[in-house]
């Protein structure tokens, strides 16, 4: 079957005029794709807790773009037009926030924190103000408080389902489809768009481990999908 397209993570592939196919693939990337390697199972680990979260978001009224399962690296999504912003919402200090205010990790926030970027990995997805996506009509005032809402409300359900299986989620990251006059949320949910830290020994339980060459990158990428699938 032909690809629709290739991106660093996945292969979409269309199925019919309303839906995709998604794979998930092994490969790694970090660093806007200056480096890459490979995490064996990654693919199979992000399909399946990426569509546990989906199921459960659903169920919580977060509109998605989930359909189902298809295999272990598959899932059947609604083809949406994608919203070129990455959302991202942070309860801790980590990753690139430490690094442009020059702070260590793991200071709580006062209360989460809403960025956006630019999703244009030729200028390595700037951040962007919400004036400016506004301006440049990426999204009308509407979509963008749903946006907003829509991100608050997912990170709450995920906090909490996180958190009943001894895991902090520290920061991840969202992003939106249009179909027809809706917002739904797309892409995936998986260790490599979260910051997930056990809550009893702190360790880094997601892509950071590969980022920062940290030992047991595939071992923490399995016990997360133990967690998730055993509850
Ligand atoms: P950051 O601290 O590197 O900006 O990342 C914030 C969150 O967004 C973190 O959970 C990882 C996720 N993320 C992605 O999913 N894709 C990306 O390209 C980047 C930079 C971050």
């Amino acid at each position: 079957m032909e690809k629709l397209y290739e991106g660093k993570a996945k292969v979409l592939y269309p199925e019919g005029e309303e839906a995709l196919r998604v794979y998930f693939k092994d490969e790694a990337t970090a660093y806007n794709a200056q480096k890459r390697g490979l995490i064996p199972g990654k693919g199979v680990v992000n399909n399946k807790v990426s569509a546990a979260l989906f199921r459960h978001l659903e169920a919580h009224g977060v509109r998605t773009h989930f359909l189902k399962e298809l295999s272990d690296r598959e899932m059947l999504v609604w083809r949406v037009e994608i919203i070129p912003l990455e959302v991202i919402l942070r309860y801790r200090v980590a990753g690139s926030f430490a690094k442009r205010y020059g702070l260590p990790e793991g200071q709580a926030l006062k209360t989460p924190l809403l960025e956006f970027s630019l999703k244009n990995d030729a200028l390595g997805d700037p951040l962007i103000c919400e004036n400016a996506a506004l301006a440049l009509g990426i999204v009308d005032e509407e979509t963008l408080s749903r946006v907003k809402d829509l991100t608050l409300r997912t990170g709450d359900l995920l906090r909490g389902f996180f958190a009943a299986r001894g895991l902090e989620l520290v920061d991840f990251k969202l992003e939106f489809g249009r179909k027809g006059g809706q917002v739904l949320l797309a892409d995936e949910l998986s260790p490599d768009t979260m910051r997930l830290w056990d809550v009893q020994t702190g360790e880094r339980m997601d892509k950071d481990r590969f980022r920062r060459d940290l030992p047991g990158v595939e071992a923490a990428y399995q016990e997360v999908l133990r967690r998730v699938l055993e509850g």
